[in-house]
């Protein structure tokens, strides 16, 4: 089997279209949502990927702005800041990029940040709302993985999702979104032991564990869907996932690649969270 390869970059381009009506409609009623992105330190894939954001806005009629702090920032300069943001009745969407300098404590500053303005998703009152099932900012990549599969019309309901990673940005919540929308979800991780096992049983496989080619084509079930979420660079500089795309390819019935497959949706889900946050605080929603 060859797989149809999914371009994230052909969804996001779709849903940015519908987010820049409801941009404009917001626009006719004088509101125009602003995100806020803090960068602390000169990390240039940090920048990379905040220049992706910003440029994003622009895109679908947001604004936005960037604030921009040195590495040796303190932690209690970088608190009062997002508590400025919180009070700013301008700002509808703050994010801080991570990594944060190690003496910036990532979930003291993630719990300053006010809920309705988490659109990250990270604040625990969001994720606690997500694992009740009640409505939430979501984080961005486990969104516009679950966006993906719906997009192709991958069925969900029944399927057996093996989710392999556990972080807290994006194994643990797409494991969530995936149970609720009534997969049967196993989750592994770096401690999991034969791997394989667990993953040549998944309808679904999600890959998000940061090791370059980690997942062959002898790790995957013949048909299944494949969604790779690692981005690692190689020594020559290139951009490659966890998954060997070459061989998966022929194996797999879905699969996306890296870049240009789960990237361009998370950018993409951070300016739908920036939208709904603006309609929510202003009972728009
Ligand atoms: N660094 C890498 N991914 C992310 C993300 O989704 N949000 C933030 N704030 N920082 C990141």
């Amino acid at each position: 089997m060859t797989a149809e390869i999914i371009s994230g970059k052909q969804t996001a381009k779709e849903w940015r279209a519908r987010l820049k009506v409801e941009a404009d409609e917001l626009k006719s009623k004088g509101v125009v949502p602003c995100l806020t992105v803090i960068m602390v330190g000169d990390d240039p894939a940090s920048l990379s990927y905040i220049k992706g954001k910003i440029k994003g806005c622009a895109e679908v009629g947001l604004r936005s702005e960037l604030k921009r702090f040195p590495a040796s920032m303190q932690e209690a300069e970088l608190l009062e800041v997002i508590e400025q943001c919180n009070a700013d009745e301008e700002i509808d969407g703050i994010l801080v990029q991570l990594p944060l300098p190690p003496h910036i404590s990532e979930q003291k500053v993630i719990e300053t940040i006010r809920p309705d303005k988490d659109v990250d998703g990270f604040h625990p009152i969001n994720i606690g709302r997500m694992v009740a099932g009640e409505e939430a900012l979501i984080s961005c990549t486990p969104q516009g993985i679950i966006q993906l599969l719906k997009a192709k019309d991958i069925a969900i309901e029944g399927k057996h999702a093996v989710v392999v990673g556990r972080s807290n940005i994006v194994g643990k919540p797409v494991g969530l979104l995936l149970l609720k929308e009534n997969a049967t979800v196993t989750y592994c991780h770096s401690k999991t032991p034969d791997l394989s096992t667990f993953t040549r049983t998944a309808d679904i496989l999600i890959v998000a564990a940061g090791r370059a080619g980690l997942i062959g084509a002898d790790d995957v079930k013949e048909g299944a869907a494949v969604i790779d979420v690692g981005v690692n660079r190689t020594e020559d500089g290139r951009l490659v996932g966890d998954v060997r795309f070459e061989e998966v390819k022929e194996k797999a019935a879905y699969l996306t690649p890296v870049p240009g497959g789960v990237g361009p949706m998370t950018i993409t889900m951070l300016l739908a969270n920036t939208i709904k946050a603006a309609k929510k605080r202003r009972g728009l929603l």
